[in-house]
């Protein structure tokens, strides 16, 4: 049975495999889906945390997002790349949550994923609309998809927003939120917050640190540039700096 269960993941990984005409691409692909992955997925498939992987959503810089099925409906899955370990290091190192990491990349990209799932999971705690997260196993992180079937839900940068003013405070939210679960996302964007049913939703927190970590404020201050930008640039105009207060009081 579980046999089967891999022959299908493999003979699917195989036909978007082919698809792929960007050689750069096929490689990630063969990053991502290496046999421990594919065991890792088996386990998820096995104890009905997923029941299929459908098809890829997105590839980037150290991660593939695919969108899966569950019997309680749909679901997106992140799955880590092994190799893309440099790019994270500096986040890990100085959070007093993960003391004296050893140097194996692939205990690291574990460490990374169980890093975001509990990010994820402090957020929600704290009322953040992010996707929920279920299950995180090795490399591999499960949370509930945001989309229909046409397609997952767009990232704010692709959005025309029709009330900036309304998106703003919505947005304010959410900081203020993440600020009083006392973490620091550090890569704010509007290529981070997917809008779905009209509302904002935080992603990629792999990287959100506690305020203990000693970039905490340097990332804050970051992030309230980032965002700043982008809603003045939309016609809410507002400065960093009054965006910090603003988080900050809230
Ligand atoms: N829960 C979700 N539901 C639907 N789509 C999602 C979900 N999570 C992520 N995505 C899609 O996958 C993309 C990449 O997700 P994310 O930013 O978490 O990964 P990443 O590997 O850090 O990517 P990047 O390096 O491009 O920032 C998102 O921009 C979004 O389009
Ligand atoms: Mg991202």
């Amino acid at each position: 049975m579980d046999e089967k269960v891999l022959r299908l993941l493999e003979s699917k990984v195989e036909s978007w495999r082919i698809r792929v005409k960007d050689a750069e691409e096929r490689k990630t692909y063969d990053e991502v889906f290496d046999h421990r992955t594919l065991l890792t997925l088996q386990k998820l498939i096995s104890n009905s945390t997923i029941e299929t992987i459908d098809y890829p959503i997105s590839t980037g810089k150290e991660g593939n997002v695919f969108r899966a099925s569950s019997v309680k409906g749909p679901r997106a899955v992140k799955i880590y790349r092994t190799s893309s370990f440099r790019r994270i290091s500096k986040y890990i190192e100085g959070d007093p949550r993960f003391p004296r990491i050893s140097g194996n990349r692939r205990r690291l990209m574990y460490i990374w994923a169980s890093k975001e799932f509990r990010n994820l999971n402090r957020m929600a705690t704290h009322g953040v609309r992010v996707p929920k997260p279920y299950r995180c196993l090795e490399n591999v992180l499960v949370m509930s998809y945001l989309g229909s079937t046409r397609g997952a839900a767009p990232e704010l940068r692709n959005v025309e927003v029709d009330d900036p003013d309304r998106l703003f405070e919505l947005f304010l939210q959410d900081a203020q939120r993440i600020h009083q679960a006392k973490l620091v996302h550090g890569d704010l964007s509007e290529y981070n917050i997917l809008i779905w049913r009209r509302l904002p939703y935080i992603i990629d927190v792999g990287q959100a640190v506690p305020f203990k970590h000693p970039h905490a404020e340097e990332w804050f201050e970051r992030d309230m540039q980032n965002m700043a930008r982008y809603f003045t640039k939309i016609g809410v105009e507002v400065s960093p700096e009054d965006l910090a207060r603003r988080v900050r009081g809230g």
